[in-house]
């Protein structure tokens, strides 16, 4: 049987240069019982040939009721990491195991278990954006989207732990007048837009609102005019009668949004660094569609996550599905 090369992460084998790539992913999805679910800061040509089309709950939402028996999650690992922990029996697989988080990996199990341990009499809410390991370590796990509900679904006077998005976390307090204490954790991309550039865009085009995902520095969010989720985001430039917007989030949802909104314009937030893409997220990048081509053909790389770690972690996603669904998300 030949190996396949996986050495790198993702599937090596070389494509035919004469095959259609589209037509061939449509083809084995069919024959295979395949989905593909990616997250909106996907490549275009990636979001335009998926199934389904998210941010991090959607995505969760869809992994947890798809009878496909084939994951195929166009996003980072921590994203197929919850598709696998819901659906167990599935195969779930990723076009690039190196798409990793900066956010996750700021925050490692062993540490953030120490931290857990030293506070017995806290609940622990922790960001989807985190692996296996801390989502087993945590009562509740909430994205961008349902954040604020499930803080809210608890009594006011509950001491909580919230990881590890500072920047996600001093938000939710702000808006929610709690004091949770905060894991010192946040996203590269979200940390380097700048307020100065936001600024000066705002004065050459004083018409334009602001948009700006929570992951983002508060000097980022004091300037917003509207503050959300992915998801949130995009259903707000689609209401709005705004006709333009600056966006302050990864670059990758300003293909939905054109592509739902074809009058309106939308402006990437720069980032500080104006020497290199920072408002582009380098491990959504990894994912390209020769590599999902592979991915579908081997059926590699595979998401694979410890059982007893699973069980554990599987509590703390279906408790944030199920208060997500009460409040109507
Ligand atoms: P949402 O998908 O919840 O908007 O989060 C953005 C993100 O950083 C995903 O990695
Ligand atoms: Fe992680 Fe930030 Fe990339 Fe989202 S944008 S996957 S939080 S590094």
């Amino acid at each position: 049987m030949k190996t396949i090369d996986l050495s790198e992460g993702y599937v090596k084998e070389p494509i035919d240069k004469a095959i259609d790539l589209e037509e061939e992913i449509n083809r084995m999805r069919k024959e295979k019982n395949a989905v593909i679910m990616a997250h909106y800061y996907q490549t275009g040509d990636i979001q335009d040939i998926a199934d389904f089309v998210g941010d991090s709950l959607a995505l969760a939402q869809q992994a947890a009721k798809t009878d496909a028996d084939i994951i195929v999650l166009c996003g980072v690992h921590f994203m197929g990491e919850t598709a696998k922990i819901l659906c167990p029996d599935k195969k779930v697989i990723i076009p690039d195991l190196n798409a990793g988080c900066s956010l996750a990996d700021s925050c490692p199990a062993d540490e953030f278990e120490k931290f857990v341990k030293a506070r017995p009499d806290h609940t622990v809410i922790s960001y989807v954006n985190t692996s296996a390991a801390v989502k087993a370590l945590t009562d509740v796990v909430v994205t961008s989207s349902n954040a604020r509900q499930i803080v809210d679904s608890f009594p006011e006077n509950e001491k909580i732990i919230f990881g590890p998005d500072r920047n996600l976390g001093n938000y939710i307090n702000s808006i929610t007048g709690r004091k949770m204490l905060l894991w010192d954790g946040a996203c590269h991309v979200h940390e380097q837009f700048s307020p100065e550039k936001i600024l000066e865009l705002k004065k050459q085009y004083p018409d334009a609102l602001v948009l700006a995902h929570p992951e983002c520095k508060k000097v980022v969010l004091i300037l917003a005019d509207y503050i959300g989720s992915t998801a949130a985001l995009l259903k707000f430039a689609g209401k709005s009668s705004c006709n333009r917007f600056i966006v302050a989030t990864e670059s990758g949802i300003i293909h939905e949004m054109k592509k739902q909104n074809l009058e309106k314009e939308f402006i990437p937030a720069p980032p500080n660094d104006s020497t290199c893409a920072c408002n582009d997220c380098s491990f959504m990048r990894l994912n390209t569609m020769k590599k999902l081509y592979n991915c579908l053909k081997y059926e590699q790389p595979e998401i694979t996550v410890d059982e007893e770690i699973r069980k554990k972690a599987v509590n703390s996603i279906k408790r944030m599905l199920e208060i997500s669904q009460k409040s109507g998300l």
